[in-house]
């Protein structure tokens, strides 16, 4: 369909954010399996548990599927691992590195500004993610997308992806006449039945409008000084809860772990607690989530008319 589509091998120009703890295979291969990219997310998790997810994804689709990393997180044992079984990778939150960027994958790193978008070219990155200050969880972007989109676009020659506060066909059709070569959506997928995000977080997602959604640096423990956007309502419960420990998470073959107040991690089905306390990652486009929908028919409904 163009270039982006031709590069990575999807049918539609629509990529879904990997969200490290929400982004699992099953949300990667039922994106991909309903024409998008789809991404694993991946931050701290272990080896096992990544190669897990590795054959997970194999059984479920013969579509392309990709992984996304938080660079200054994850492992590079994993990146290697991922990058041996899956055709694209790709990097967040660190300045583009060319020693980061594995060989022989399709490498794209998302970006804030037009001088990290060169630089991840210069590292060898053959795609960019834009992303606009409206964008769900951490955000590197300081300018809304409107403005970064077309920048990005006339500075680098490789397909440009457009994320932040995307939910709609309509901001489909928008960041596409902008000059974006695809869309990247986060939020909208958190809503889906094949997330692994927390009932209670997803439930909090459809009963909230885009004003909900507020750009701050309160989740910061574990992850300091990183804007992010979250549910105005997690920070205030947050600030309400009696404890430092509101929750605990047991990650698939890993340790329990405690869900610290104001903690970088999101709340997921391992996850019990306070989860309105949790960081409820969300970006401007949780005004389209009104419900929740299979992955399926979030892509049908944004890629509508496409041909
Ligand atoms: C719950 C959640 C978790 C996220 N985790 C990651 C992540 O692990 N890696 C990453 O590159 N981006 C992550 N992002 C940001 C997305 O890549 C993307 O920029 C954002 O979702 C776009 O805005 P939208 O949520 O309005 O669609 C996350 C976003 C959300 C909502």
């Amino acid at each position: 369909m163009n270039r982006f589509t031709d590069l990575v091998g999807s049918r539609w120009p629509l990529q879904q954010a990997g969200m490290s703890g929400t982004a699992t295979a099953t949300l990667a291969a039922a994106v991909s399996n309903a024409g998008g990219l789809g991404m694993i997310g991946v931050g701290r998790q272990h080896l096992a548990v990544i190669e897990r997810y590795l054959d997970e994804v194999a059984a479920l689709t013969t579509d392309p599927v990709g992984c996304t990393c938080i660079a200054h997180l994850v492992q590079p044992d994993v990146v290697e691992l991922v990058a041996s079984r899956l055709p694209i990778v790709e990097f967040f939150y660190e300045w583009p590195d060319p020693a980061r960027v594995p060989a022989n994958v399709i490498c794209g790193w998302q970006v804030g500004s037009v001088d990290e978008a060169k630089a991840a070219v210069d590292a060898g990155c053959r795609y960019v993610i834009a992303q606009g200050m409206e964008a769900g969880g951490h955000v590197r972007g300081h300018v809304p997308l409107a403005e970064l989109l077309p920048a990005v676009r006339s500075a680098v020659d490789v397909p440009v992806v457009a994320a932040g506060g995307i939910g709609t066909a309509a901001a489909v059709r928008a960041a596409l006449r902008l000059g974006a070569d695809a869309v990247r959506v986060g939020t909208r997928f958190v809503a889906t039945r094949e997330s692994y995000a927390h009932p209670a977080y997803i439930d909090a997602l459809v009963g909230a409008s885009s004003d909900d959604s507020v750009l701050t640096e309160a989740f910061g423990i574990g992850w300091p000084n990183a804007p992010h956007r979250v549910l105005r309502s997690a920070i205030d419960a947050a600030g309400a809860a009696p404890s430092d420990v509101v929750g605990e998470t047991v990650p698939r073959g890993g340790k329990p772990m405690p869900m610290l107040r104001f903690g970088a991690s999101s709340p997921n089905r391992d996850t019990t607690g306070d989860i309105s306390a949790m960081a409820l990652y969300a970006g401007v486009s949780v005004g389209a989530v009104d419900r929740v929908m299979t992955a399926a028919e979030v892509v049908a409904e944004l890629c509508a008319g496409f041909d």
